[in-house]
């Protein structure tokens, strides 16, 4: 069962990828934790991409999608996995179409995520983010049980670095730009589903499960 998440930053894939990893058992692989990690332990990887999320800017296809197939290949993705962030360019797309193809696997669905950019930015600007546990919460909509400490590690949560102002705007207009078209390629199949995103959480989690046939 290999699913996608995608939508802008900030529609909720981190945080319905939570969900579906506790529903469904099998990993979420998002590359956007992924460059982070990276970038935390200052890998060489992590000093090559640090300047591009700093800015809000794409990292080079051929490094992601080299990554994110590596990661595919071990044997805790074998049952599945949800891909939370990635394809994001149709050069993506298509690298990953080829991969599941040489693999004589598909996708069973790619949810699309669909919010309005004021929620959007009202989101982003309020998200705290638990760096080990990866677990997103956000002041409001999502507030961890005690304030600014995550709920399954107790560690310190932490704004992105990504998540100031203009960054945010940036990368609303690299997703209009490079990241929009991927839903034209997958168009006309039946492998993509739309959903409202500016529901509550719990409801857009509902939605998912019914899109993907499952309770
Ligand atoms: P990445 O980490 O993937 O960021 P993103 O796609 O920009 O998305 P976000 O993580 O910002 O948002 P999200 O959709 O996960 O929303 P969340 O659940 O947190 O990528 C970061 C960077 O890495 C990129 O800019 C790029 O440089 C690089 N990168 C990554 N993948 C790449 C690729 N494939 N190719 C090239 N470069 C790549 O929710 C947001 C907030 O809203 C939270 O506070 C949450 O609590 C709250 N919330 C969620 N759902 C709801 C709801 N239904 N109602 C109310 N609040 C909600
Ligand atoms: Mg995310």
């Amino acid at each position: 069962m290999i699913i996608v998440l995608f939508g802008p930053p900030g529609a909720g894939k981190g945080t319905q990828s939570a969900n579906l990893v506790a529903k469904f058992g099998i990993p979420s692989l998002s590359t956007g934790d992924m460059f982070r990690a990276a970038i935390a332990a200052q890998t060489p990887m992590g000093k090559e991409v640090k300047a591009v999320l700093d800015a809000g800017d794409l990292v080079n296809d051929d490094l992601v999608n080299n990554l994110v197939f590596e990661r595919l290949e071990q044997p805790d993705c074998q049952k599945g996995v949800i891909l939370d962030g990635y394809p994001r360019t149709v050069a993506q797309a298509k690298a990953l179409d080829n991969w599941l193809q040489d693999h004589h696997l598909k996708l069973k669905k790619v949810i699309e995520l669909k919010v309005d950019d004021e929620q959007l930015i009202e989101r982003r600007a309020g998200r705290l983010f638990a760096p080990n546990s990866k677990r997103v919460y956000h002041k409001q909509f999502n507030p961890p049980k005690v304030e600014g400490i995550c709920d399954l590690t107790g560690e310190k949560l932490v704004q992105r670095e990504d998540d100031q102002p203009e960054v945010v705007r940036h990368r609303l207009e690299v997703y209009n730009q490079q990241t929009a078209p991927v839903l034209d390629y997958y168009e006309g199949e039946d492998r993509l589903v739309t959903l409202d995103g500016m529901a509550d959480i719990e409801h857009v989690f509902a939605d998912i499960l019914k899109a993907l046939g499952s309770k």
